[in-house]
């Protein structure tokens, strides 16, 4: 979800509105505000986006200088007016959002019915509200800081709230733990909000609140608190990014922009880090850990969705250049069962948007076990950065496309450095090899760009097939996590139904799914498997299937068994991955645009997920 609060002497509507677009990326299922002018709460919410929210508001008194919004990806509910937040409380007096999950909702919901509490929603939030009103009316002195605190010592779970109060009428609470929150600093006023891209036309200067802090926010003042009620100063940070690098600029899409922003954005990455004509690669992160690094009996990496493919990718890469054996898991899995996980243990933490809450509790749980924690992010600052004892930051922009694009090849290219300079300094590859990868990693931005000027070829192929039930994607080796990588894009983006596959592991099952319907995507390109994936072709044609194949220019043998082909430029077959991904990021975005999906914003899905 996403949240926004402001306080100070603009109107606070127009500010949350627009933040409210800019985060919609984190959650569009519901939307809403509240307001507080003149003592007195107004209450808005709407099912759907934010546009809907905005358009149902034409004519309503939205005058008000304090107020809080929210954008839904719905956990407790289903999706509709009567649960989106903002929620009131009983009496009406205070208005509350959250972002998370309050676990021991149930319990604190029977107490407040054994008070006589009624309940208008099916969320947890309104439960903590009125667990929180109930104790500003009975317990403490009376203040809602109060009370929030002592609230949020009972509550167990993940929360960013905050609260207004009507007779409290210049402060919001905000609190957190778990789910992010930043706080802009202006002149006279305030701004909150789940990320900087709401606040960063106003200010650049923010204090992001840590787990467990309280903060009390006024137009001139804003006190930290720890939840035992002692100040903390609050650390200023000054951020350095463009209004420019959340806007559209020109494109129809924010997936297309960030599939388009790919030469640079892998640049940006391998710049400073890696000088192909000195010979070297500099990443603090690695250079400072190195030895242990070196000596770890294990690497685990954890991460979910398209971050956990750039994982797998790396699995194959780190065993094969530095023979340190990998394990790759979804942080969701990891949290839960009983992992073994020793001291010298590495684990890698994969996440674009360093909030994702899976990731984040299974990162907290190795650390507390003893293990080494290198977080590979895309959001600077994020939590999964702070809690990494070392890392390396993708460098790929703010992502907002809820379909991963560039943080994808940003996550590659990153572990791809990483894996070089370990291996060169165990030992396990030659210079030779070294300065060849390297040479190669240099040459991507390049090669990616020459790709994104076929796109008008792959959109063809995408208008083609856009009405096929089914897809399924296949590759080996290095490109396999790239074939369950275009699977994702297409079933998130598209809704048609794709599975991502080992090619030869498809005998062994969705080869029964093959007809003359079924188009089958292969990302062939010439590699060490190539004679074996152009069998798995084989077979696929021999049963009729449609074949659309990635290949490598040049290659003069898969295109006589396809029915489609599009060519990539030849690559070293470990920095493959990188570039063959490309032409299915395209290709699941026209299906998406064919099929008149919101690309931006499918359905059901969120870009952040801070929830379990
Ligand atoms: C969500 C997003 C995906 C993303 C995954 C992991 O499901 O829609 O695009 O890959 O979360 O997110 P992270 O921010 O940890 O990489």
């Amino acid at each position: 979800c996403g949240i926004v609060g402001y306080t100070g002497p603009k109107q606070a509507y127009p500010i949350i509105l627009k933040g409210l677009k800019r985060l919609e990326y984190r959650g569009y299922d519901s939307s809403g505000v509240a307001l507080l002018h003149n003592n007195k709460l107004n209450v808005y919410k709407k099912k759907g986006k934010v546009a809907e929210l905005e358009e149902s508001l034409v004519g309503a008194n939205l005058n008000a200088n304090i107020g809080i919004g929210h954008t839904r990806w719905a956990t407790h509910g289903e999706p509709n007016d009567r649960n989106a937040h903002p929620h009131s409380s009983a009496s009406g007096r205070l208005a509350m959002i959250h972002n998370g999950i309050i676990e021991n909702y149930a319990q604190l919901k029977a107490e407040l019915v054994k008070k006589g509490y009624q309940f208008t929603s099916d969320t947890d939030t309104e439960v903590l509200l009125n667990f929180i009103e109930d104790i500003q009316k009975n317990n403490g002195d009376g203040t809602l800081e109060e009370a929030v605190r002592i609230a949020l010592k009972r509550v167990t779970g993940a929360y960013c709230i905050l609260l207004i109060d009507e007779q409290d009428p210049e402060t919001i609470i905000a609190a957190r733990k778990g789910s992010p929150l930043v706080i802009g600093i202006g002149k006279g006023e305030h701004f909150l909000a789940s990320d900087a891209s709401p606040i960063i036309e106003y200010t650049k200067e923010v204090v992001y609140v840590n787990d467990y802090e309280l903060a009390i926010v006024r137009p001139n003042e804003l006190i930290l608190k720890n939840l035992g009620n002692e100040k903390i100063t609050p650390y200023i940070t000054k951020l350095d990014m463009e209004l420019a690098a959340i806007e559209k600029g020109g494109y129809d899409h924010f997936m297309l922009k960030e599939i388009y922003e790919q030469p640079s954005t892998i640049q940006d990455c391998l710049r400073g880090r890696l000088n192909a004509s000195a010979g070297t690669i500099t990443m603090s992160g690695i250079d400072d850990h190195i030895d242990q690094i070196i000596n770890a009996n294990r690497i685990m990496i954890v991460a979910c969705g398209t971050s956990w493919h750039a994982g797998l990718v790396a699995e194959y890469i780190i065993e094969e250049l530095c023979r340190i054996p990998v394990e790759v898991e979804y942080a969701s899995e990891f949290r839960y069962r009983n992992p073994i996980v020793n001291k010298g243990d590495i684990i890698i933490a994969i996440s674009q948007s360093g909030e994702t809450a899976d990731t984040l509790v299974a990162l907290e749980k190795a650390k507390e076990n003893g293990a080494f924690i290198f977080g590979v992010v895309n959001a600077v600052g994020s939590s999964i950065a702070r809690i990494a004892h070392a890392g390396a930051y993708t460098h790929a922009g703010h992502e907002i496309g809820v379909a991963s694009t560039k943080a994808f090849t940003g996550q590659l290219a990153v572990l791809m450095m990483a894996a070089l300079k370990i291996a060169l300094k165990k030992g396990t590859i030659n210079n030779e090899r070294f300065q060849e990868l390297l040479n190669e990693l240099a040459d991507v931005p390049e090669k990616v760009a020459a790709i994104l000027k076929n796109a008008d070829a792959i959109k063809a192929i995408a208008l083609k097939y856009k009405d096929a039930k089914d897809f399924l994607f296949l590759g080996r080796g290095y490109n396999f996590p790239i074939a369950l990588e275009g699977a994702l894009k297409l079933k998130e983006i598209s809704y048609i139904h794709a599975e991502g596959y080992p090619a030869a592991e498809m005998k062994h099952g969705p080869i029964a799914l093959v007809d003359d319907q079924l188009p089958v995507v292969f990302i062939a390109t010439k590699d060490s498997y190539h004679e074996k994936i152009v069998s798995n072709m084989q077979e696929i044609k021999a049963r009729k299937g449609k074949i659309i194949a990635v290949i490598t220019e040049g290659d003069t043998i898969s295109p006589t068994m396809s029915d489609d082909v599009i060519a990539i430029p030849t690559a070293d077959e470990l920095i493959a991955p990188i570039i063959s991904v490309i032409p299915l990021q395209l290709l699941s975005y026209y299906t998406g645009i064919a099929k008149g999906v919101d690309v931006d914003k499918p359905r059901n899905l969120a870009k952040s997920v801070t929830v379990e």
